[in-house]
């Protein structure tokens, strides 16, 4: 009976512990309503931290031409106008103000000379808008929530995984899960649940993400009759570490590249001086003098091309790999030490601006960075799409389901530029925890279905009987999650094909047989086999919402790129692609038009122009 699992009654269950679930639960929790949080792994332990370089909020600090319809115009142009705009409105304005709040809340920020909060270049960002903390600003932004989150009375569950949403009707009333030490399950009753998982880049074979990245949040709530929308779009991060082997994937932040970092290829040619879109060419520097003088914050300067946006960073070191021209392990070089040619206290400075890449470096690859160039290459680092959600309130399509940070669609359209990750946490963390408690409040706790908390409990300790049944003979989880890594990788990454994605989808089809048939053995205390196997479902479903979309988008778009339809396509440009699962259980694919630009934001955008 379900009335046997221990039960935990919240208005407000946060899913998910990174930068946007905590901002979601403290906001909540201010809103004065009861709040459960619970996470995958040890509190803290996010992909939040993965941001390093900062976060972008238009504060005009360090150029004061800056304000909220540059960072907006910025955003479109990034997202290449498939975003929500309304998300991407609300950001552009809010993202100052969440900022002051955290440096109110203990955030210890980087300071300008007059000891304002400094901001520094990152890709596609018109002026230096990134806040930050040397290269470890998502750490900082976690420790500060963590810090002001304790006091607020928020109840945290770790290292909880949850296996179903559970719905009265059609609205969503809480979850069930279990606890990884001891493997019992645990009903989490809730008025409103805030979806806040993150990525889904264990999908990848090479990724920046860690272990808890298999698109739980978007494969349960697709599972609850959510929409999932811009699917296609996943983001390749420009530079990961490739070597040594054990640490390929890796994030090498774009603040490398921010404080003058540059690309070469094997023959020492800055090679992203080859390819600059005919859209940033009045700002992107032809001159290697002049994008130096731009990172060091030469107002007149112009960008240098290694900062154009990660989509077209990534495919042009691609590019140079394909054509041999890469560095030995298959990447190319990212120098940084080249700055002592400029600065005599090179060395010191950049220890510096980026600790924590001098010490990664050193540590994982016995390489000096303020004395030699890294090997890197991309890595699979986000997804801008996933639920889709209201642009102010964040709920999604079920009632009671909000979702906040990468776990939401919208805002960063088709290509996300790097920083405004973290200010989307921020800015739609708290609007998801405030629309949350409102929705709450309004509608009160729903009822459980026992028969729902059963057959998901049955379900998921189906691996067990299975591994009872067929003793050492069945197939464990591993090796189809690494086969679904491997295919992933080679058939819908980087670069696509209509005929590579269709033998994608027939292995995905082929996958989940094998995933339905794989057996664990043990008990369930902290088994990483049960563990896995539970995995499997959710990154099977979200790989076959990515190539769904990416074989249904017919061009070629920011981080979605097609061999077969290599430009863009002005009806393509007017949809997201929408997929929701149908009765029968199979995926259903749809474009929507997206709404047309209200007059005044249109305008903002000729004007950035
Ligand atoms: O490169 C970085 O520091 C990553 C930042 C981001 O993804 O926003």
């Amino acid at each position: 009976m379900a009335t046997n699992y221990e039960t935990f009654e919240y208005d407000v269950l946060v899913i998910g512990a990174g930068g946007a679930g905590l901002r979601a639960a403290i906001e909540a929790s201010a809103a004065g309503v009861k709040v459960g949080l619970i996470c995958k792994s040890l509190l803290g332990k996010a992909h939040t931290v993965m941001a390093e370089g900062g976060m972008a909020a238009a504060m005009g600090n360090v150029d004061d031409r800056d304000n909220w319809r540059v960072h907006f115009a910025d955003t479109m142009r990034g997202g290449q106008y498939v975003n929500n705009w309304r998300m991407a409105e609300l950001h552009a304005k809010e993202a100052p103000e969440r900022v002051h709040e955290l440096e109110a809340w203990g955030a210890v920020f980087d300071r300008t000379k007059d000891g304002k909060i400094l901001q520094r270049n990152f890709g596609g960002h018109r002026y230096p808008r990134l806040a930050h903390v040397g290269d470890r600003t998502g750490l900082e932004l976690i420790r500060t929530l963590q810090d002001h989150g304790i006091h607020q009375g928020i109840a945290v569950h770790m290292e909880h995984t949850v296996v179903t949403l559970l719905k009265d009707g059609d609205r969503v009333v809480g979850a069930l899960g279990y606890d990884r030490e001891r493997g019992r399950f645990k009903i989490f009753k809730a008025g409103a649940v805030v979806m806040a998982t993150g990525g889904i880049g264990r999908a990848f074979k090479i990724t920046s993400n860690s272990w808890e990245y298999t698109g739980d949040g978007q494969s349960l709530a697709y599972d609850a009759g959510a929409e999932l929308m811009d699917m296609e779009f996943v983001q390749f991060h420009p530079t990961g570490m490739i070597w040594p082997p054990s640490v390929m994937g890796l994030l090498v932040t774009e603040a490398v590249r921010g404080e003058g970092g540059v690309l070469r290829n094997k023959d020492g040619k800055r090679f992203m001086f080859d390819d600059i879109p005919d859209n940033y060419k009045p700002q992107t520097a032809t001159d290697p003098e002049e994008g130096w003088r731009y990172t060091q914050g030469d107002k007149n300067a112009k960008r240098p091309p290694e900062l154009l946006t990660r989509d077209h960073v990534a495919r042009c070191i691609n590019r140079e790999v394909k054509a041999g021209r890469g560095s030995p392990h298959g990447g190319v070089f990212l120098d940084i030490a080249w700055i002592k040619e400029k600065l005599p206290n090179a060395a010191e400075h950049i220890k510096r601006k980026l600790p924590s890449m001098y010490h990664q470096f050193k540590q994982l690859a016995d390489l000096d960075i303020t004395q030699e160039p890294m090997e890197i290459g991309p890595t699979t680092h986000y997804i801008m799409g996933g639920i889709r959600v209201n642009g102010d309130s964040q709920m999604s399509n079920v009632p009671g389901l909000f979702a906040a940070g990468e776990a939401a669609a919208g805002l960063h359209g088709a290509n996300r530029l790097g920083g405004n990750s973290l200010s989307d946490l921020i800015v739609f963390g708290k609007r998801a925890g405030e629309f949350a408690a409102k929705f709450a409040k309004e509608h009160g706790a729903g009822r459980i279905n026992e028969a729902q908390v059963e057959e998901a409990a049955r379900r998921a300790l189906e691996p067990f009987d299975r591994g009872a049944k067929a003793g050492g003979n069945a197939e464990g989880p591993y090796q189809v999650q690494h086969d679904l890594q491997e295919m992933m990788q080679s058939l819908v990454g980087i670069v696509r094909r209509e005929d590579e994605m269709a033998r994608a989808l027939d292995g995905i089809g082929k996958l989940s047989q094998r995933a339905g048939q794989v057996a664990v053995f043990g008990h369930r205390e902290y088994n990483p086999g049960w563990h896995t196997a539970l995995d499997l479902k959710n990154l099977l479903t979200v790989s076959e919402a990515i190539t769904r979309s990416a074989i249904e988008r017919k061009e070629s778009r920011g981080g979605h790129f097609r061999e077969d339809f290599p430009n863009k396509d002005a009806a393509d440009g007017k949809v997201n692609v929408v997929v929701r699962k149908n009765s029968d259980g199979t995926m259903n694919v749809r474009r929507e038009t997206i709404p047309d630009l209200p007059a005044e934001l249109k305008q903002v955008i000729e004007e950035m122009k």
